[in-house]
């Protein structure tokens, strides 16, 4: 057996063209496009190249993109003015703030800026107790969005599935574990201090890494059979690695997300899908 590689890049691509279909629609009576501010403050290389990639796909999708960039040695109440005039924006649906932030800002004062309406992310903490309610918000963070998508895209029954989740960041881990629990899966949550790691993970159906540790994930913590994604971007010699060795995984897996080219594309069209629903839900237009 061989696992089958799921094509991230091309459902993203898919997905792209269903938002700019969407947004095609909403515009086509002369009201403006979504729009989307993204705030980028530093030299971060990494964050620049995604920010790049994230305005050439609103663009293309027809989506508003705007950048600020205020210098590298900003002061965070300079940050938190910067993003509260655009939160008072009205021409403005969505609004994201590029993380990590230089060191001498407070990213919590700053994220605390963006309104549960504008926030493109998904990261606000109401947003999040939506979905930890069980009753997620019109917005979610994108990454995990993503995942899903792939998992439902690829027919894969999640309701009863056990689901093993390796990481417990707010913006991944957390979230995509809710998101399980909420389509019915039986979800743990692993992390650096799990005991007997490679056993609990030998149980899920499906499995999600997102760990930052390069090929971490070999054989022995895969099922046979099982739905693997892997989250890992670790920047290694000019190349993004995932958290799973792919070599070893893919004869045992049934499905694997490859990095690059797996989740990855995913989290830019779910920041679209995002930016169009909050456009719609600013109208008091019911979602597509
Ligand atoms: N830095 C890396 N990924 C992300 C993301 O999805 N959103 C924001 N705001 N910053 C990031």
């Amino acid at each position: 057996m061989s696992a089958t590689i799921v094509d991230g890049k091309a459902v993203a691509a898919e997905l792209r063209e269903e938002i700019a279909t969407q947004v095609a629609a909403l515009t086509s009576d002369g009201s403006p496009p979504p729009s989307l501010a993204v705030v980028l403050c530093g030299d971060d290389p990494a964050s620049a190249i995604y920010v790049r990639n994230k305005g050439r796909a609103a663009e293309r999708a027809g989506v508003r993109f705007t950048l600020h960039r205020p210098p590298a040695d900003s002061t965070t109440d300079a940050l938190v003015a910067l993003v509260r005039a655009l939160d008072a924006d009205e021409t403005i649906d969505g609004i994201l703030v590029q993380l990590p932030l230089p060191a001498q800002i407070d990213p919590d004062a700053v994220m605390a800026c963006i309104t549960p309406e504008k926030d493109a992310d998904g990261f606000h903490p109401y947003n999040f107790g939506r979905l930890a309610e069980g009753h997620p918000a019109v917005v979610a963070p994108g990454t995990p969005l993503g995942c899903m998508e792939l998992l439902r895209r690829s027919g894969v029954a999640l309701r009863g599935s056990r689901a093993v989740v390796i990481g417990r960041s707010a913006i991944v881990g957390r979230p995509i574990a809710l998101m399980l629990t909420n389509a019915d899966s039986t979800v743990t949550i692993c992390h650096s201090r799990t005991r007997d790691l490679a056993e609990t993970c030998r149980e899920a159906d499906i499995l999600v890494a997102a760990i930052g540790r390069p090929r971490m994930i070999d054989a022995s913590y895969v099922k046979p059979g099982a739905f693997v994604i892997d989250v890992g971007t670790t920047p290694e010699d000019g190349v993004v690695v995932g958290d799973v060795d792919r070599e070893s995984v893919e004869p045992v897996a049934g499905w694997l997300t490859p990095v690059p080219g797996g989740v990855g594309p995913m989290t830019i069209a779910m920041l679209l899908r995002n930016t169009l629903a909050l456009a719609l839900a600013r109208r008091g237009l019911a979602r597509v």
